[in-house]
């Protein structure tokens, strides 16, 4: 693996909050952090990642996560349920795999003709991965494995030997934030996506720019904290790489439980957050659409996000973006299309970004905010 291809961070960062140090050195403290400083998931020490699985998790999803290894879960440091509906028989990539705990469950949902990549730079939870393989292959009655894990860099997915256009879903928890290069590593994830692929992935956003005397601290960094993108950076990111405006699914406050970091963050305040972006053609049809009921598990309506849900057999009009994304996707099949090409253009559904805060503080004055994880380690 060469580190030379990141060793500078992107110049035209603007106001992210990755102006510091090279890359080389990023990757080594959160190596040696998530290789060697943290055992569990209980080691972590600033935020607590325990965040409660999200909306859509389903029966199957439920029981295809609790068939994980109980040593592979006991390792598991995301941020989110990052499992999309809809994945039999799917190509997925996970980024920053980890011990492969939401590998694992993939592997369960994609089934044998599926098949499940994870990527990760550190070693040791590499080989913790690999060597529940056999494991679950039993557990889920394979013939022969559908998952694999690869050593590499996730901003240099093809130096690591993944094919571009290939992956129907990316998935992610809590390690974009870590990255050193985000655009790189998102232009990377794209490359690697077939055209109607989904990125669908959980991760940490701040409000505000960290300052970047904060920036040198490797536990702050690994955790997240100083590493974490301002979300209108994300949404900045990701239409300049070329996904479709990210879709906020779920959220979560995330309080930071270490007293001596809530006081050197100062007002900066964080969510765990879970997104879905797409890669589509670049050619959009003036198409009306209609849910057949049709994907498992979601007979009567399908959640899309966290203000949209498609009743079955209830026609939606005029959302043309949306119905390139349906048409494109792994959904097209659970969806009639009815061209409306004669429309006019102002017609049509405008989505405004989402601004997570807003909407946590939105749901906190209607008393639907979601629990924040617990602060056990709260000092
Ligand atoms: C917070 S842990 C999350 C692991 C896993 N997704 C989970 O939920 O348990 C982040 C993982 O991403 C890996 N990682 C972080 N930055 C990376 C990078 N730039 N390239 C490859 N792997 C990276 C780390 O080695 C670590 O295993």
């Amino acid at each position: 693996m060469s580190v030379s291809a990141v060793s500078e961070i992107s110049k035209d960062t603007n106001s992210w909050n990755v102006k510091r140090k090279n890359a080389k050195r990023v990757y080594a403290e959160v190596e040696d952090y998530y290789g060697k400083k943290l055992k569990k998931s209980e080691d972590v020490k600033i935020v607590n990642c325990s965040v409660k699985a999200g909306t859509a998790c389903t029966k199957l999803i439920k029981e295809a996560l609790s068939s994980v290894h109980p040593e592979v879960s006991s390792r598991y440091y995301g941020c989110g349920l990052t499992i999309p509906t809809k994945l039999s028989g799917k190509k997925v990539l996970d980024l920053g795999s980890g011990s492969g705990r939401d590998c694992y469950a993939i592997s369960k949902l994609v089934g044998e003709t599926g098949q499940v990549i994870g990527v990760d730079m550190t070693e040791s939870q590499l080989s913790l991965a690999r060597s529940y393989i056999d494991y679950h292959m039993k557990e889920y009655g394979y013939k022969t494995p559908n998952i694999s894990f690869v050593k590499g860099y996730l901003e240099n997915l093809t130096d690591a030997g993944l094919k571009e256009d290939f992956f129907d879903v990316i998935v992610s928890n809590c390690t974009v934030c870590l990255s050193p290069d985000k655009r790189k590593l998102l232009t990377e994830a794209y490359k690697v996506l077939k055209f109607g692929g989904e990125m669908y992935f959980s991760d940490l956003y701040a409000d505000k720019v960290v300052p970047e005397t904060l920036h040198d601290n490797a536990e702050m960094w690994g955790e997240g904290m100083t590493s974490a993108l301002v979300w209108t950076d994300f949404y900045k990111i990701a239409k300049e790489v070329g996904f479709t405006q990210p879709c906020l699914v779920s959220i979560s406050p995330l309080p930071i439980c270490d007293k001596k970091y809530r006081e050197a963050l100062e007002d900066i305040h964080y969510v765990s957050a879970t997104y879905r972006m797409f890669k589509l053609p670049t050619d959009e049809e003036k198409l009306n659409f209609t849910y057949k009921g049709t994907v498992p598990e979601n007979e009567d309506q399908l959640l899309f996000d966290h203000r949209t849900v498609f009743k079955c057999h209830e026609k939606k009009c005029n959302d043309f973006k949306m119905a390139a994304i349906l048409k494109n996707s792994r959904y097209s099949e659970d969806f009639d299309f009815e061209d409306c090409s004669n429309l006019d253009e102002h017609e049509a559904v405008c989505y405004k970004p989402v601004n997570p805060f807003e909407y946590l503080a939105q749901l906190k004055s209607e008393n639907r905010m979601p629990s924040p994880p617990p602060c056990s380690k709260r000092k």
